[in-house]
């Protein structure tokens, strides 16, 4: 299945699927990375890797969101890409884009869902003193962080931790979740 891999930053999540991706049976290949910042670092990872990559910066829509989506939806399109994986794209999806990839967009997000939708997942955790903690895995819907989970990986939360260290024991987990995720949804009819 050919997936397009959306990212904003150092995309250490599409380096799991790139890594994954490599391996002789897993179902996917990546067509595309897309990048609404020209200079996520993820770019140049993915270009090292030989993929297509494109980058269109929304900050050239202003605040017309969907004009920016009907862009990289084109992009998506055009690369033949039949699944879209979200791996740390860091805008919210207007219901345009989530609309036309209904049942075909993943993201990840670093928070045992419903708990802790939104930014600063670890700090809250911390914050309310829970002992577990991990990521989703979920299909997009409308709402922010809210679609139907589609899989999940916990971590203990320590007493010591800083939220860079339980960010950092979360992080392994997704790049071990979310391939694993991938290859069950794309294999489940
Ligand atoms: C990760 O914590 C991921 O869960 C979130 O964005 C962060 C950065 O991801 N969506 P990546 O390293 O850019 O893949």
């Amino acid at each position: 299945t050919p997936i397009a891999v959306l990212i904003s930053g150092r995309g250490s999540n599409m380096r799991a699927l790139i890594e994954a991706c490599e391996r002789p049976d897993f179902p996917a290949r990546i067509v595309l990375v897309l990048s609404n910042k020209p200079d996520a670092a993820g770019l140049e990872v993915a270009r090292a890797a030989g993929l297509q990559t494109a980058a269109i910066d929304h900050k050239a829509f202003g605040k017309d969101r969907e004009a920016h989506e009907r862009k990289v939806d084109a992009a998506i399109r055009a690369s033949g890409a039949q699944l879209v994986c979200l791996a740390g794209y860091m805008r919210v999806l207007t219901p345009y884009l989530v609309n036309a990839w209904d049942g075909r967009m993943l993201n990840i997000h670093p928070s045992l869902l419903p708990a802790f939708p939104g930014l600063h997942t670890h700090e809250a955790a911390i914050a309310v003193g829970a002992t577990e903690h991990g990521c989703t895995v979920h299909l997009v819907t409308a709402g922010v962080d809210e679609g139907p989970i589609l899989g999940q990986a916990r971590v203990p939360v320590l007493k010591s931790d800083t939220p860079d260290a339980l960010a950092a024991r979360v992080l392994e987990q997704e790049h071990a979740l979310y391939p694993l995720v991938l290859q069950n949804y794309i294999n489940r009819q």
